[in-house]
């Protein structure tokens, strides 16, 4: 396991597959958009913007608004930038290649906006402590990420799956790269950051992906997969993951079900 606060690089990720098997990533983000009652004007920062694609529901949110999307990810901000090019080209949107432990913006936001990130991340106190900075007195944080539980029994399989040849040879000893919080500790690390007003609780989510394969492997599994290519080489390191994928569905054997526990977060700067 990393331990608490370790860091590690940000993940690059592939950003096409990403951004076409993304449909559960969007539905959970029009939730949180419309828990944040925006009223159209605001400045709103989108903590991980990935390829862009709940970036877009956030700005049609904000007709007369602006977004400040931040992404560690250079494919995803790559993919972001081409995606919503003419909102960045009417001063509405500007994407930024930034890792949010380090994050700098340059001016307070309103509002954050944050969707399936938070658990990528394991340093969670300077996470907060640097989102607190980049809001406005009174500014709101409205986020949803993995909580406590999220995935357990698909990431049982997947490790059972992993500790088998040939994957075991490069997987084996692998952190885990996942942080999934409880509300109660989310809570206390956000007070300490300087927030108020904080509501933090966890939902069971479970969903069936419609491109289950290529989700799998691309969201479930990508660090799994980098590992495989950083071990095994990039060709046969690309052969090995998608291997692991289809063994790790076979183990799963519900037709794809995954045990997505979110947890939303609510709280005031
Ligand atoms: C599952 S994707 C979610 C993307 C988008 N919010 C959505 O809902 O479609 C997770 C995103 O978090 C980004 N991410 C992970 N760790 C990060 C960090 N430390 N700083 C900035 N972005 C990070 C990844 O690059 C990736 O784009």
């Amino acid at each position: 396991m990393c331990s608490e606060g370790a860091r590690r690089r940000p993940l690059d990720w592939d950003a096409a597959t990403y951004d076409r098997v993304a449909d559960p990533q969007e539905s959970w983000a029009r939730e949180i958009i419309a828990r944040m009652q925006l009223r159209g004007a605001e400045t709103v920062l989108d903590a991980g913007c990935g390829s862009g694609r709940v970036t877009r529901l956030l700005l049609e949110a904000l007709p007369h608004g602006r977004v400040l999307a931040v992404d560690a990810s250079p494919a995803m901000v790559a993919a972001a930038r081409a995606a919503l090019e003419g909102e960045i080209r009417r001063g509405a949107l500007s994407v930024l290649e930034q890792d949010l432990l380090e994050l700098s913006l340059g001016e307070r936001v309103d509002a954050i906006f944050s969707c399936a990130v938070f658990h990528h991340i394991h340093d969670h106190d300077r996470l907060f402590a640097r989102l607190h900075e980049a809001l406005r007195p009174g500014g709101m944080l409205v986020a949803q990420c993995g909580g406590a539980g999220n995935v357990a029994r698909f990431h049982a399989h997947a490790q059972a799956v992993a500790m088998r040849e040939p994957f075991a040879r490069h997987l084996a000893g692998m952190p885990a790269p996942w942080h999934y919080a409880t509300p109660e500790e989310t809570a206390q690390r956000l007070r300490a950051a300087g927030f108020d007003a904080i509501s933090c609780w966890l939902e069971e989510r479970p969903l069936r992906p419609a491109q289950l394969h290529d989700f799998v492997e691309k969201v479930c599994l990508n660090y799994h997969g980098e590992r495989l290519r950083q071990r095994a080489g990039q060709e046969a390191g690309r052969r090995l993951a998608e291997q692991f994928t289809t063994a790790v569905i076979d183990a799963m054997g519900d037709r794809g079900l995954i045990d997505y526990v979110r947890l939303n977060i609510e709280a005031s700067a």
